[in-house]
């Protein structure tokens, strides 16, 4: 493998030209200082693989992936272990002096992963919003590592800038809105809110809030949203310096929707009152219930007051691809900005979120610095597409690779599929908790369904009977989180304690949904018991 440069001996006798001999006393020369301080044609370090050995061991982690995806479904969706359970498993040895084979150490790797994890790839996981992830993903970040590209600028990723941005377009043309939309790959629904909120900030704050801060404005600047918006508008209240009071919580109607009415008559207040009301947030898919807002109505508001309309359709907005629930989804295409998360329903492995701008200058006003040790421009200047200037980012890998296959693999009809029948799953989820007599269906929009374990005849006419109830659920919810049989989060949908179902699963059948409402039922039956000797 190493090769120290040969060693020539030099007869300048033999040689005619001055030419030749100045070239003889050149080979000389290096050929000493190669000798001198040791060096090699190939440099040995402790991290570099053979090819050899890479492909044993990556022939040895794809079959042992290959049988794991095919046999997820024998597996328990958790082995429920402890905390000590599993650092017993890593045991507490100090940072390793000494390296070890890649081989031994990667085939212990895969067994610790696949055999101690909770699996979001099980059939029977319905919890939070995290899907099943699409195998062809696993490859894309193979494949991506291995080219390793940094996506901050276009001269370091001149095929992969390409291709997010063909995904961007992709992804722009799937929910429905003009392909002029332009936009970014993050790395989840809380970056691409983020980046959209901080990007309506720049847009409608004083003209010299960049140089000044938000601290100076004479004008309080409000935000305004349902009580439903997912916790990441706090976050982005708080730290974009606006601070949380700026956040005017809206109430929900009967149908969980932000009240429009009540949204107008707050941002007219607050106008007489002298403040600036910058944006409001409308969701596509609530977290807890699925819900989707009435878009067409906050966008005429928007439009009224001249307001920044987002949407965050992190989870719901995958769903505006099926052409039965157009209606639902009316409005998206006036937003100023909008959140979706490839990581949810469209099944891509974590992380992959992706913020979609009407006007992409706003994103390089908000995002973009020039510094003076970057030469990422080009003579054709207009056309390198700098990802650093589009986002919180600057040095950036290749989420979008993952996406971009499988919209390929999967195509626009694959996914209307996909996703149609992840809907009909919560609904039949939904109807077979109606018709059982133990179990409450609660809630069902979207691929969410929140139903409640209710005992027969157990206290009708007791006014403990709510509290009861909650704290029957939230042990059973508890049970079955640790049980492994089913995977399931909670809601709380008019002070009721649910369980919640949310498929974005392309593995689950209805045939584990009938399961799952036997092991609800069978579990809770076990917790009323106890709750009941104690
Ligand atoms: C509506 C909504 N917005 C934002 C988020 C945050 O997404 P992430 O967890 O990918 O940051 C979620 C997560 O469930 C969500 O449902």
């Amino acid at each position: 493998m190493y090769c120290v440069y040969p060693i020539f001996y030099l007869n300048l006798f033999h040689y005619e030209s001055a030419e030749d001999t100045a070239y003889s006393v050149y080979t000389i020369v290096v050929t000493q200082l190669a000798k001198t301080y040791g060096m090699t044609n190939n440099r040995e370090t402790p991290i570099e693989i053979s090819k050899e050995e890479f492909k044993k061991i990556g022939y040895q982690l794809i079959d042992t992936i290959s049988n794991f995806i095919d046999t997820i479904e024998d597996k328990p969706v958790t082995p429920g272990e402890s905390l000590q359970q599993l650092q017993k498993l890593l045991g507490n040895a100090s940072l390793p002096e000494k390296g070890k084979p890649a081989e031994e150490i990667l085939s212990k790797t895969a067994e610790l992963l696949l055999n101690h994890s909770l699996l979001n790839g099980h059939p029977k996981f319905l919890g939070y919003i995290t899907s099943s992830a699409a195998p062809i993903g696993a490859l894309a970040d193979l494949l991506a590592a291995a080219v390793n590209p940094n996506v901050g600028a276009q001269i370091l990723s001149p095929i992969a800038t390409e291709i997010e941005k063909q995904t961007v377009k992709w992804l722009a043309e799937f929910i429905g809105v003009a392909p002029n939309y332009g936009g970014i790959l993050v790395s989840g629904g809380n970056m691409a809110n983020f980046t959209a909120f901080f990007a309506a900030i720049a847009t409608k704050a004083p003209k010299n809030f960049k140089e000044d801060g938000l601290g100076n404005s004479s004008k309080k600047l409000l935000v305004y949203c349902s009580k439903t918006t997912h916790t990441w508008v706090e976050k982005a209240a708080i730290l974009s310096g606006l601070g949380s009071k700026s956040i005017r919580w809206i109430q929900t109607d009967d149908d969980n929707k932000m009240d429009n009415d009540v949204l107008e008559h707050t941002i007219k207040d607050d106008l007489k009152e002298g403040h600036q009301p910058i944006m409001v947030i409308g969701t596509a898919g609530d977290v807890s219930t699925g819900v989707v807002d009435n878009l067409k109505a906050v966008a005429t508001i928007c439009k009224t007051y001249d307001l920044w309309f987002h949407i965050d359709g992190a989870y719901g907005i995958p769903a505006a691809v099926i052409p039965a629930l157009k209606t639902l989804f009316e409005g998206i295409k006036e937003a100023d900005s909008i959140a979706l998360d490839p990581h949810k329903w469209l099944y891509s492995p974590l992380e992959a979120g992706c913020t979609l701008v009407r006007n992409p200058k706003h994103l390089t006003d908000t995002y973009s610095s020039h510094p003076e040790y970057y030469n990422f421009s080009n003579n054709d200047e207009d056309a390198y597409q700098n990802y650093y200037e589009f986002g919180l980012q600057n040095s950036r890998g290749f989420r979008a690779l993952k996406v971009w296959l499988s919209l390929q693999q999967v195509g626009r009809n694959g996914y209307v599929k996909m996703i149609s029948e992840d809907i009909e799953l919560a609904e039949l989820l939904f109807e077979l908790a109606k018709n059982h007599s133990e179990l409450e269906a609660v809630t069902q929009n979207l691929s969410i369904t929140t139903l409640r374990y209710v005992p027969l005849n157990y206290l009708q006419n007791s006014n403990n009977k709510e509290a009861y109830l909650n704290t029957l659920n939230e042990a059973l919810l508890n049970e079955l989180q640790q049980g492994g049989e089913v995977f399931l989060s909670n809601a709380i949908v008019k002070e009721k304690y649910c369980l919640r179902g949310c498929i974005v699963n392309f593995r689950t059948s209805k045939k584990d949904i009938a399961e799952i409402i036997e092991i609800i039922v069978k579990e809770g039956e076990k917790i009323h018991q106890k709750l009941q000797e104690k």
